[in-house]
């Protein structure tokens, strides 16, 4: 079998190493890939949609998988599929649920999925004058476009909430994804990622996981896209899965089916559980990275065959090991303002646990970083503490100039 991933990060890295660790036959091409996806499979440097729609062809690819949000929304799942070409992800109109924090708001309130309150706004006049007629804060504003992780702004006063409606929707500091913004509640409480497989008619969710997303230990300074995970959730209880559950995966559920989005993916859940019950802050239709990185060790069921089966619209149960899985994320000291590439990764070839690569590039034998996160170690152990243990056992052997990681994973 031969199967495309579209990608380039450790999240890539890790759906490849996981069909090839289960399926030793499967043949691997990666567009792009990176230095660590280059030894599983081979990287092609394809980017447009007729690009990659030629490659599949020529190769008799199989199976396609998308990793990132940007081709969802561009359509690249409904450009395949009429050509006949088999892939997983969702399409262009379901991937609105990502793309457009607008739809997805609207979706959430119209099938009853619990959200934090909130108001939409297109013209920066009506999002000005509800902002000064507003008293408590912090309030939450958001881009309502794709933003890599920077369209999201939590603002303590009336001054800053100005401030960032202005640069959003004025000045176009996010370019057209602030064009609509959504200003909504603040809510307190602690996050969970949910991911899961939709085959067109059920939802089969994974275990939970808990992304470290600030660059500094204690949860301080700057967001990122993140610096370690967690799995399982250790916060997350088997009641809270219940109110999952009920809350938000079968309204999603229901909703899909009502507005006909069917597709063959993933749907990526970033919950806040608070005193007041559980809330979704957004939907995401890709796995989480490096949520990713530290779930796919832990699953003991055929992680390919449930996509194919997804495809196929049949039904399957996900198994799970009783394990634990701490992933620790090595990045570009700078990161995430500005940081120099092209160190030499000493180490890698010491360590017992995995290493998925996220920014690095192999050339003549040698790792050099090319990104700001730049690698995942990721171990799984029985109990939380000895995973949390294996793990940073491991990234102390591995050594780069202005290397950077938070020693709290896990705590
Ligand atoms: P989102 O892209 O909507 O998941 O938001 C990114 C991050 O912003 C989340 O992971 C939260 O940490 C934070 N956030 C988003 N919405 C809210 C909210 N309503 N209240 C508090 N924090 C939020
Ligand atoms: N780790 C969060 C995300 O992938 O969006």
């Amino acid at each position: 079998m031969k199967i495309l991933i579209i990608g380039s990060g450790g999240r890539e890295h890790a759906i490849g190493w996981k069909f090839k660790n289960q399926n030793p036959e499967v043949q691997l091409y990666f567009a792009s890939g990176n230095g660590g996806t280059a030894q599983i499979g081979e990287n092609v440097n394809l980017n447009s949609h007729s690009e990659l729609i030629s490659f599949a062809k020529e190769q008799s690819i199989d199976l396609t998988f998308v990793g990132p949000e940007q081709p969802l929304a561009e359509g690249l799942v409904d450009a395949f599929q009429a050509e006949n070409l088999k892939i997983f992800g969702a399409n262009e109109q379901a991937a609105q649920l990502e793309s457009s924090k607008v739809f997805a708001k609207q979706f959430m309130q119209k099938y009853g999925v619990k959200t934090a309150t909130s108001h939409e706004y297109k013209h920066w006049v009506d999002a000005r004058d509800f902002i000064e007629s507003h008293e408590t804060f912090p309030i939450v504003i958001k881009a309502s476009g794709l933003a890599a992780g920077k369209g999201v702004l939590i603002c303590y006063d009336k001054t800053e909430a100005e401030m960032a409606i202005k640069e959003l929707m004025l000045d176009k500091k996010l370019g057209s994804a602030g064009e609509q913004i959504v200003i909504e509640e603040f809510l307190e409480g602690f996050e969970c990622s949910i991911l899961s497989i939709f085959n067109g008619k059920t939802i089969v969710p994974f275990i939970s996981a808990k992304d470290h997303k600030k660059i500094g230990e204690g949860e301080k300074g700057l967001n990122t896209g993140g610096m370690g995970v967690v799995a399982p959730n250790p916060l997350f209880t088997e009641e809270h899965f219940a109110q999952f559950q009920t809350d938000i995966l079968e309204p999603t559920l229901s909703g899909l089916l009502t507005e006909n989005m069917q597709f063959a993916g993933i749907i990526f859940f970033g919950l806040m559980v608070t005193t007041n019950g559980m809330y979704l802050l957004e939907y995401n239709m890709r796995l989480g990275d490096p949520e990713t990185q530290a779930v796919l060790p832990l699953m003991e069921s055929n992680f390919l065959t449930h996509i194919t089966d997804a495809i196929e619209g049949e039904n399957f149960e996900i198994q799970w090991k009783k394990q634990h899985s701490v992933c620790v994320v090595m990045v570009s000291g700078g990161y995430p303002n500005v940081f120099d590439k092209g160190f030499t990764i000493k180490g890698l070839e010491q360590i017992s646990e995995l290493a998925f690569i996220a920014g690095a590039q192999f050339s003549n034998g040698v790792y050099k970083t090319s990104g700001g996160r730049v690698l995942n170690v990721v171990a799984t152990a029985n109990s939380l503490a000895e995973a949390r243990e294996k793990a940073y056992q491991n990234v102390s052997k591995i050594h780069f100039d202005y290397e950077y990681y938070r020693k709290d994973i896990g705590i």
